[in-house]
């Protein structure tokens, strides 16, 4: 008789505490105590664009005096969507009856209505459009969607402050090392993949052909570590002449994700910050701020001169890169919920799979459990310090041993 058939299989599932995160949701509620980029800040202009941040829709634009301002689409007035509305300098006037709101969503003129009632402060103060805080650094914008009374700091990273003259700090959109606008599927599966290093040594290598450069293709020896914001890992790769290669990747709670450049153009620490930004449950985009000389951007080649948007189908089967491995876990993977799928990930052999779970579940899952107590206090004790990045990668016997941990 046949074994192990698809017939009579577990209806799979997964965590909902874990990936779920719109409003009033136990993760969605921890991802409201943090400021999430949602735009590269060079890209918003008078013209309105819908932005999506943790399942919510909003309407981001810049008025006429420069500020960013982040609404509710929905009017106030009659429910159109200010997506068509029309930007002056004080703010954005709705198409349908000419409201217009400030960035903090304040009524500043309603031309339809009675003129004793528009010059009436009181009476626009009733029409206030719900709106999020927007802060610029480095070139991207990051919201706020939580409480106003747990509002944070916006952080900054010592990586991009003191940028020497002749380096930039260059901000991007567009998924550097996944490509592409958005992935569908959930924010963990797109996240969790820092701490996971041994996909290296077979996608990115053995399975695809070396898409970085030959050290990386080696099978490394890897140790984790909590650290006060995340989890930390650490890749020792044995080299043929004898040297170690050392590496660092880190994620920070809840969606920074610092990975040394995978293509070691330079030893050293990282030169970029990245943000997974939960767009919904099932939709995940990534922002990265990154440093480099003057004039220079990272490449988007992937294969033949082609960039990855632009390889073929047998192409992306035949050299699957990260975004055809987590998009090909489903919209939202099974996670941890259904033991047999998890065991898949013992097949590396290396490691216990549920050893490095473990270590990146503690870190989201327990903020979960105390979103409204211990986790927010993690920033708010950080409040106006800034963030050291460790993730670095090292050359040992490289005169430039760079040991960069400053915590
Ligand atoms: S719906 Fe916006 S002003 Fe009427
Ligand atoms: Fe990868």
């Amino acid at each position: 008789m046949d074994s192990g058939t698809a017939y009579g299989r577990p209806t799979p599932s997964y965590d909902a505490m874990l990936v779920e995160l719109g409003p009033a949701t136990p993760a969605g509620e921890m991802l409201r105590r943090y400021w999430h980029p949602v735009a590269v800040a060079a890209e918003v202009t008078s013209r309105p664009r819908n932005v999506r941040a943790l399942g919510e829709d909003l309407v981001l634009f810049r008025d006429g005096e420069g500020r960013p301002g982040l609404l509710y689409p929905r009017c106030c007035h009659r429910g159109t969507t200010l997506y068509y509305g029309k930007v002056e300098s004080s703010g954005i006037r709705c198409c349908y009856h000419g409201f217009l709101f400030d960035v903090q969503g304040r009524c500043l003129d309603m031309p339809c209505e009675p003129p004793e009632k528009n010059q009436s402060e009181r009476y626009r103060e009733g029409f206030r459009q719900p709106w999020y805080p927007v802060q610029e650094y480095r070139g991207l914008l990051f919201a706020y969607l939580g409480p106003p009374e747990r509002k944070p700091v916006l952080p900054r990273y010592d990586v991009f402050e003191d940028v020497p003259a002749d380096e930039e700090v260059v901000a991007d959109g567009n998924k550097i090392g996944i490509e592409g606008d958005t992935s569908p599927c959930n924010w963990v599966q797109t996240h969790e993949n820092v701490m996971d290093p041994f996909h290296v040594f077979v996608l990115h290598s053995s399975n695809s052909g070396n898409q970085f450069v030959p050290l990386m293709g080696v099978l490394p020896e890897v140790s984790w570590e909590h650290t006060p914001l995340g989890v930390k890992s650490y890749q020792d790769r044995r080299l043929p002449d004898g040297k170690v290669f050392h590496r660092v990747t880190e994620i920070m709670m809840p969606t920074l994700r610092i990975v040394a450049n995978p293509f070691v153009k330079r030893y050293g620490r990282t030169e970029s910050v990245a943000w997974t930004l939960p767009v919904d449950d099932t939709t995940t985009k990534i922002f990265t701020l990154y440093r480099t000389p003057r004039g220079e951007r990272v490449s988007r080649v992937r294969f033949n001169g082609k960039r990855w948007a632009e390889l073929t189908e047998e192409e992306h089967q035949r050299m699957p890169n990260d975004y055809e491995a987590q998009v090909g876990q489903g919209p939202i993977t099974l996670l941890i919920n259904n033991a047999g799928q998890f065991r898949a990930f013992g097949l590396i052999g290396a490691v216990d799979p549920l050893a490095w779970w473990n270590e990146v579940e503690v870190n989201l899952r327990g903020p979960f459990l105390y979103a409204h107590a211990v986790l927010p206090s993690m920033l708010t004790r950080r409040r106006g310090r800034i963030i050291n990045v460790a993730s670095n990668a090292r050359h040992a016997g490289h005169t430039h041993d760079v040991r960069l941990c400053r915590e």
